[in-house]
């Protein structure tokens, strides 16, 4: 037996050598390792022998098979080898590359840039707050005391927390306005700045009411502040924002903290002031409240207003992006669907 299975390794390693491509040596594994193989059947025979001889023959048997298998691979390799080396592709086992899904800025992000680079260049300074607040800073500084029928005009989510009095004090800011006196308690004039932020406001929302968004408010006091200022600041901003050939328009308007008070628009940048749905047939578009800085303000942050003025303004950030990209409902921003984020790739900041 020992000597039949030595004759069938050196007959088996010869033929291998002889298997020049990988058909060939496919071949050559069924006829010695295959089920009906020469080996194979061989060493099922090993079963018949006596006992004594039995456990050599096995051993030996098991030997020739690894001794076998083990040139089977290493010639596959030889093969693959020479495969490569004449040109021919080898077996390519990696997948293409996944390219990354590259994400874009945000609408919001987008026009707050805009806004902000506007009025960085006519040398304001952009500050932020917070946006739990007190009433005090909403609206009681602001000029709109406990009780004043002003408050309507902003729907407040209450915060769940009551002094001694039984008062609840604080809120989500319902405009970014309270800012205006924190930066002039902090400050002495002159003072420049912007404050873009987040509100909130209770409110049943449609397609131009979110209870979430965004303002962005200004605030110049100096000596000498006019109205002209206001009209001349803003006149820029909305050329640098809708085009050099913008016109604007200011009417009056009541915000508390401001007198007098106005509300501004630009001539529509649709259809040029001839009338069309963008600015539902007048010609006009109004983008933002803005005002001289009420005196009593001014005197709460110990302010003389003898001495200085200022001027205000406070724009829904919203609703200049939805003018500008023609969006039609203010709560696709923040509805998070890639459908309508995903048009804002590539837009320029
Ligand atoms: N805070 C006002 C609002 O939310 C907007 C506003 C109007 C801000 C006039 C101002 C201003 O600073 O002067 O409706």
């Amino acid at each position: 037996m020992l000597e039949r299975l030595e004759e069938l390794r050196a007959r088996a390693i010869a033929e291998m050598e002889a298997a020049g491509d990988k058909a060939a040596l496919e071949s050559w594994r069924l006829a010695y390792l295959g089920r009906k193989g020469a080996l194979t059947i061989l060493l099922r025979s090993i079963g018949a022998l006596p006992p004594e001889e039995r456990r050599a023959a096995g051993a030996a048997g098991n030997q020739v098979k690894t001794d076998l298998e083990t040139a089977l691979e290493r010639k596959r390799a030889a093969l693959e080898a020479a495969a490569r080396s004449t040109g021919e592709p080898p077996l390519d086992i990696t997948l293409p590359g996944r390219a990354p899904t590259l994400g874009g800025l945000h609408p919001t992000t987008l026009m707050l840039r805009q806004i902000c680079r506007a009025f960085t260049a006519l040398g304001f300074q952009v500050v932020e707050g917070p946006e739990v607040e007190w009433d005090y800073y909403n609206f009681e500084a602001l000029n709109i005391p406990k009780d004043h029928p002003a408050r309507d005009m902003w729907s407040t989510f209450w915060m769940d927390f009551q002094n001694k009095a039984g008062e609840r004090p604080m809120l989500l800011r319902t405009h970014t306005s309270p800012m205006q006196i924190r930066v002039m308690e902090r400050a002495r004039p002159p003072i420049r700045v912007v404050i873009p932020g987040r509100c909130y406001r209770y409110e049943a929302t449609d397609a131009t009411h979110e209870s979430i968004f965004f303002q962005v408010e200004g605030l110049a006091v100096d000596q000498g502040i006019t109205m002209a200022d206001l009209k001349g600041t803003l006149y820029e901003f909305a050329r640098r924002l809708f085009g050099p050939e913008r016109r604007v328009r200011f009417r009056c308007d009541y915000f508390p903290f401001v007198e007098p008070g106005v509300e501004m628009a630009i001539d529509c940048f649709a259809c040029g002031g001839s009338g069309c749905r963008l600015c539902s047939g007048s010609g006009w578009i109004e983008i933002m409240g803005a005002g001289m800085v009420h005196p009593k303000v001014l005197e709460r942050v110990g302010y003389d207003p003898q001495v200085y003025t200022g001027f205000a303004f406070g724009l829904g950030l919203e609703r200049i992006a939805m003018l500008q990209w023609g969006i039609n409902d203010i709560r696709l921003f923040y509805s998070n669907d890639l459908r309508f984020l995903k048009q804002f790739k590539g837009v320029g900041q």
